[in-house]
């Protein structure tokens, strides 16, 4: 019925009309760019648009759907998008944080809460996931990614998915799917927003592509073209990137849109005037353009000068139909806009329950000097820092639907965990330290900074008094929200220099001093990994933050997050990732001291900070026993790889264990170590767990130079371990 419906629909349309469908404005509501959108109703009543994006409300939106059903001539419903990237009302952690959890239950399971609370509220389709793979944390969109590998990376692109659309968009408490930035958007030169992209080809479909078409895979709905190029030709205009890789090698049945004015930049990049690049994108295989109007004012003439055909018109609107169709929205276009679920479903208490265990575990330790973690319920702690009380910025970038006056702050949050049992003081200690330019921005948020009038000495004075009464200190500090996030790129990948300043100045009382790290992406923390005892790294955890922050500080939960992203020592390192090559000239000695004529720096070791996969918890684990079933595997067979994880400590708790391959030998180099499968499991103090692995040629398996996705017979490596550097083994050859 639906390809009859959809053709039926389709043989009754002007071309104005289809054109329309293709044309996503934004409502202005909520802003994310310059937009036109004054005309928007009156070109919703004369069919000119496909859907309408980032309006908040139940009730605005039933009333725009309304102009669409009611006033324009075929009354074609509109699609309703928004970026419900972590989470609606109730906020998850920020991507990279909730990556962090290793958790796929968990992750999709806060999608759903997220398609449950947006579809309550009106919203059928996000512009989530997010899975560019990125290296560098310069780059401010990390914090809206799954980190720096591509397994880990498609595990998660594929649960994001499953928790948006559960493979059944006819409910109507899912929504759909929108897979970005196709493609590579993780890559800029110098880590600088929107910048070029150039890359091998082998290392997109090794690298990058994996989870882009594990979210198609998937069953993905929709895919958003990335800003940058790729081969000199911008995606949203690149022909061998949406045609012959999404629709011809990967399948994808769904429609592709464009990133906000995608179409129009393309004269910017120097790709023609706004009649040829709209051509070019839809000679390409895009279907949907948001905002650059660039198809609803060119598509016509481009097809009476025959540059595009009525058959790729006609195919872009039925795909755009066939996803209205799959909602439910020609049956009901009203199925989301129901005001009593706006009333029960959203913010429930039961959601941000959720929301705070699911916070919890994105948390990751780094430090725990002494186990001065977890803190104990008594006594008096000093929370000292910009980011202590400010709930503005918990939730992080990206979240538009959150009520940031509703979220917690870390003061807040330890108030509540300790009650009565222990003194908690305050004092701002110093101002976050950021431009003007950033507190605009985050003013524009609703994010504001407070920035505290002040002078340095007297937030200072302030800090050091209640420091001085205090039995520990508690030093909130790192990035503010926007600090991070769309147009945040960074050259220092330091704490802001105030924060740092305030920082030694409470190490100075001999107080035990907690550092609670606030930031969306991997940061340089060498000095203070060398001076103060604990770490807790918390990203942005989202609208529970202080309340899940606190469960960690004070012991009601253990921490068990494992690092996405490595940490770099020094800004010089990036990009800096570990399933790097060996490349010809590898360093010959393990405690990185420098060596002429090798692959080095003389000022910088090679190695990160906080490697990938890295996390620490208020337990110890033990392995022992690593032992693969055969040591021979041909093609058609799978072996086992079986490891014994001991709980060694006092705490029952959480643990990632990793395992890692080397190809030793093939047609083309590889990776020192490559990420193929990871189980977290739940170990009580003092018992121990066999974890068993099975491994198939599929895990042997890479694109070669030919692009052919393939596993070549030879000898490989298999380790396990706590985190990449994973040093225990057992071999394996693959035989023919
Ligand atoms: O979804 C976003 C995208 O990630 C960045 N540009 C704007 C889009 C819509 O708000």
């Amino acid at each position: 019925p639906k390809t009859e419906f959809v053709s039926e629909l389709l043989s009754k349309m002007t071309l104005e009309e289809k054109i329309g469908q293709l044309n996503l404005p934004t409502s202005g509501d909520i802003t994310t760019g310059a937009a036109n959108s004054s005309n928007v109703a009156k070109n919703i009543e004369e069919g000119k648009v496909g859907g309408l994006f980032n309006i908040k409300s139940v009730q605005k939106i039933k009333e725009v759907q309304k102009i669409a059903v009611e006033k324009s001539r075929l009354k074609i419903p509109l699609l309703f998008g928004m970026d419900v990237i972590h989470g609606y009302e109730t906020t998850f952690p920020i991507p990279l944080g909730l990556s962090c959890t290793w958790d796929m239950k968990l992750i999709e399971r806060s999608a759903q809460i997220a398609a449950q609370e947006a579809s309550a509220d009106g919203i059928n389709w996000t512009f989530s996931p997010m899975v560019d793979i990125s290296r560098d944390p310069r780059w401010g969109r990390v914090s809206e990614g799954s980190g720096e590998d591509p397994f880990l990376g498609s595990q998660i692109a594929k649960a994001m998915v499953h928790g948006y659309q559960q493979d059944d968009l006819s409910k109507n408490n899912t929504i759909l799917s929108c897979v970005k930035h196709f493609a590579l958007y993780g890559a800029p030169e110098a880590g600088r927003d929107y910048n070029t992209v150039d890359m091998s080809r082998i290392k997109m479909y090794n690298d990058y592509f994996p989870p882009y078409k594990a979210a198609v895979d998937a069953g993905v709905g929709s895919v958003m073209a990335s800003f940058n190029e790729i081969d000199g030709i911008p995606a949203t205009g690149n022909k061998w990137l949406m045609t012959d890789v999404l629709r011809k090698q990967w399948g994808f049945k769904g429609f592709v849109v464009t990133d906000f004015t995608g179409i129009p930049e393309m004269i910017e990049h120097g790709m023609g005037d706004l009649q040829t690049v709209s051509a070019l994108a839809l000679n390409a295989g895009v279907e949907m353009d948001m905002v650059g109007e660039g198809f609803l004012s060119t598509l016509k003439r481009s097809l009476d000068e025959k540059k595009v055909s009525i058959e790729q018109i006609d195919n872009a609107v039925r795909l755009i139909l066939n996803a209205k169709y799959d909602l439910g929205l020609f049956q009901d276009p009203y199925k989301y806009c129901d005001e009593k679920r706006a009333k029960t479903e959203i913010f429930t208490n039961s959601n941000r329950a959720e929301a705070r265990k699911i916070a919890a575990q994105s948390l990751v330790l780094l430090k725990n000097q002494n186990q001065l973690l977890p803190l104990k319920k008594s006594g008096t702690v000093a929370v000292i820092g910009p980011l202590a009380d400010a709930k503005e910025n918990m939730a992080g970038t990206w979240s538009v639907a959150t009520n940031m006056q509703t979220s917690i702050s870390l003061v807040a949050g330890i108030n509540e965990v300790v009650g009565n049992s222990t003194k908690v003081l305050y004092a701002k200690g110093s101002n976050l330290d950021y431009d003007a330019a950033f507190e605009e921005k985050a003013t524009m948020f609703g994010k504001t900074l407070h920035r505290d009038s002040r002078t340095k000495e007297e937030l200072l004075a302030e800090a050091l008094k209640i420091a001085n009464q205090s039995d520990v200190i508690i030093a909130a500090l790192g990035e503010s929200a926007e600090m991070s996030g769309e147009s945040s790129s960074r050259t220092n990948l330091e704490i802001p220099q105030a924060q740092k300043d305030l920082l030694q100045e409470l190490l100075k009382t001999g107080k035990p001093v907690v550092l609670v790290l606030f930031t969306g992406r991997p940061l340089v923390l060498v000095q203070e990994n060398a001076t103060v005892p604990a770490i807790l790294n918390t990203w942005f955890a989202g609208s529970e933050a202080g309340s899940a922050i606190a469960d960690v500080l004070f012991g009601n939960e253990n921490p068990s997050g494992k690092l996405t992203a490595t940490f770099p020592r020094s800004v010089g390192q990036v990009p800096i990732y570990y399933n790097q090559k060996n490349t010809g000239r590898p360093l010959g000695n393990k405690e990185g001291k420098f060596e002429k004529f090798r692959s080095n720096y003389i000022d910088e070791r090679n190695e990160p900070l906080f490697p990938f996969g890295f996390g620490l918890s208020y337990t110890t684990f033990d392995y022992s026993n690593l032992k693969i079933s055969s040591d021979k595997m041909n093609f058609n067979e799978k072996v086992n790889v079986t490891v014994d994880v001991t709980n060694t400590g006092n705490y029952d708790g959480k643990e990632v264990v990793q395992l890692y391959i080397r190809d030793l030998v093939g047609s083309v180099t590889r990776p020192i170590k490559e990420l193929k499968g990871f189980q977290k499991i739940a170990v009580k103090k003092g018992e121990k767990q066999t974890v068993t692995f099975e491994i198939s040629v599929e895990e042997l398996k890479f694109y070669n130079s030919d692009l052919q996705f393939i596993a070549e017979p030879g000898a490989f490596q298999i380790f396990v371990g706590t985190n990449s550097n994973a040093e225990k083994k057992v071999s394996l050859e693959l035989i023919k």
